[in-house]
This record gives structure tokens, C-alpha cells and sequence, in this order.
């Protein structure tokens, strides 16, 4: 399958990059910056423009023709609240825009646990959390194929692809590796039947496939 991953450089969208590599996919790894570009054609993957802030024909070409987008960017935790809105939420939906007008069928949004509630996370957090809640619901009735995989505090820590998976929502607050979340966003590409579920999940003890699995037998809950 032809992927784009936007916010492909660092983080978790880098580490997916290699996981859809590995699974046999072509993948296009949105970059900003010339500079970004080495070490993603050494990889195996095709670095194209996609800034969020920039210009709309780059990002209109990185979209076209792809069959998937997987949304990984985010303005940091060092950005104020107008990055934020810039990034985790214009950019988001233009993206998610992009992709109805284009027709590529598939999305899915890495999101943040919390995303279904914003005040159900810590209030240093909430505007950020905000974007994230509105970007989830537009993507929800954008008509696109969409899956939203909301994970608590990232860690740079080695990935076990054991995780624990809650729809809409986990009772309790933890950590994932951000190998982790890579693989349910791949596995997600993967199982069709994630399509139109919002998911927390957290590093836990069920193997990364079947927790998809588990999710597709419907879990129950609230969809969105
Ligand atoms: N940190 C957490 O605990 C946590 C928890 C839940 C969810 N999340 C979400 O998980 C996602 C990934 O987080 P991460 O910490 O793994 O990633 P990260 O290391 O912060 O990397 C962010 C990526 O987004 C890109 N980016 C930033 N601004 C952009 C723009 N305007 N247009 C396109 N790309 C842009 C960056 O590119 P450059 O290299 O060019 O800057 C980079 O590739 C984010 O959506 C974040 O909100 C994070």
C-alpha cells in the first residue's frame, strides 16, 4: 500500500516509517526541511514535502494518489498554544480535507489519550487537548475510512508489541514506547476492521495484533 506519514522525521512517525517498511509497504515520509531527507531514502522510504504550515501544492502532491495517510505530526510539548492550533488542529484537518478532496480512502490519526474528554486530562494539557478532541470528530465525519489511536505518555523506551487497548477509553493513565504505538498504527493499516473506532491504549499485556483483534470482535462503547 502506497502510506503517506506526515511527521515522518522524529518520534513515532519516524519509527513508523521503518515498521510499514518491514511490513512491505512504499512509504512517503512527510518532511520540512531538505535536510530531513538522508536518512529516509537510506531507509528505503520516499521523503516528500508535507509542512502543515506551508504552502497548500506540496502537501496536495504528497497526498495525491496515496491510499493511506497516517497523521503523526504534533507541534511539541515545548510550543505555545498557537502551534498547537496551527499544527494539532489546522493542520490536522486540512490534511484530513486534502485527503476527501483527493480521494485517498484511508486515515489514521495518531491522537492522544483523552482526546474523547479533554478535562479528563491535566489542565496544563487541555488546550492541546482540545485541538486533538476536534480534530477526531471532524475526521469522524469526514466520510474518510478513519481510525483514531489515542495513546497516554510516550517513551523513547525499547517496544515489547504488547499493549493494552480501550474503547472508547482506558480506566487508568500510563506510558507506551513510541515503537509501540508504531505498531498498532501499522497494524492498524492492516485490520480493516479498526475502521471508525477510537482507541486509548497503553503498554500492557496483550500482543499487538490481537488487541486489534480483540478490538475489531467489538469491544463495545461509544465509536468515536
Ligand atoms: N508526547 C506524548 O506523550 C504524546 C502522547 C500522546 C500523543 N502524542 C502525539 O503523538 C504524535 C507524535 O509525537 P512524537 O513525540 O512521537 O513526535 P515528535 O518527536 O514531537 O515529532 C513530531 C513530528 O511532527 C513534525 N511536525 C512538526 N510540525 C509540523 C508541521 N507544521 N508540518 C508537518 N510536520 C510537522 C516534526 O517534523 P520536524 O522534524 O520537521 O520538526 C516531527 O516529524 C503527536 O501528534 C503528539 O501530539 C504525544
Amino acid at each position: 500500500m502506497q502510506v503517506l506519514v506526515i511527521g515522518a522525521t522524529r518520534g513515532t512517525g519516524r519509527l513508523l516509517v521503518d515498521r510499514l517498511l518491514a511490513d512491505g509497504h512504499q512509504v512517503r515520509a512527510g518532511t520540512r526541511a531538505p535536510g530531513q531527507d538522508q536518512a529516509l531514502v537510506a531507509a528505503g522510504a520516499d521523503p516528500v514535502s508535507a509542512d502543515l504550515e506551508g504552502p497548500d501544492e506540496p502537501l496536495r502532491a504528497a497526498l495525491h494518489g496515496a491510499q493511506a495517510v497516517v497523521f503523526c505530526a504534533g507541534s511539541g510539548s515545548g510550543t505555545g498554544p498557537d502551534a498547537t492550533l496551527r499544527v494539532d488542529l489546522h493542520g490536522a484537518v486540512r490534511s484530513i480535507d486534502l485527503a476527501v478532496e483527493l480521494g485517498v480512502p484511508r486515515y489514521v490519526m495518531l491522537s492522544s489519550m483523552a482526546a474523547d474528554d479533554p478535562r479528563r486530562g491535566p489542565t496544563a494539557i487541555t488546550h492541546y487537548l482540545a485541538a486533538k478532541h476536534a480534530a477526531d470528530r471532524i475526521l469522524a465525519v469526514s466520510g474518510l475510512a478513519w481510525t483514531s489511536v489515542r495513546p497516554g505518555g510516550l517513551t523513547h523506551e525499547h517496544g515489547s508489541d504488547h499493549v493494552e487497548v480501550g474503547v472508547p477509553r482506558l480506566e487508568r493513565r500510563g506510558t507506551i514506547p513510541r515503537e509501540d504505538v508504531a505498531a498498532v498504527l501499522a497494524g492498524c493499516l492492516a485490520q480493516p476492521a479498526t475502521i471508525g473506532l477510537a482507541f486509548e491504549v497503553l503498554s500492557g499485556p496483550v500482543p499487538v495484533g490481537a488487541a486489534l483483534a480483540g478490538l475489531s470482535a467489538g469491544h463495545g462503547g461509544d465509536r468515536r
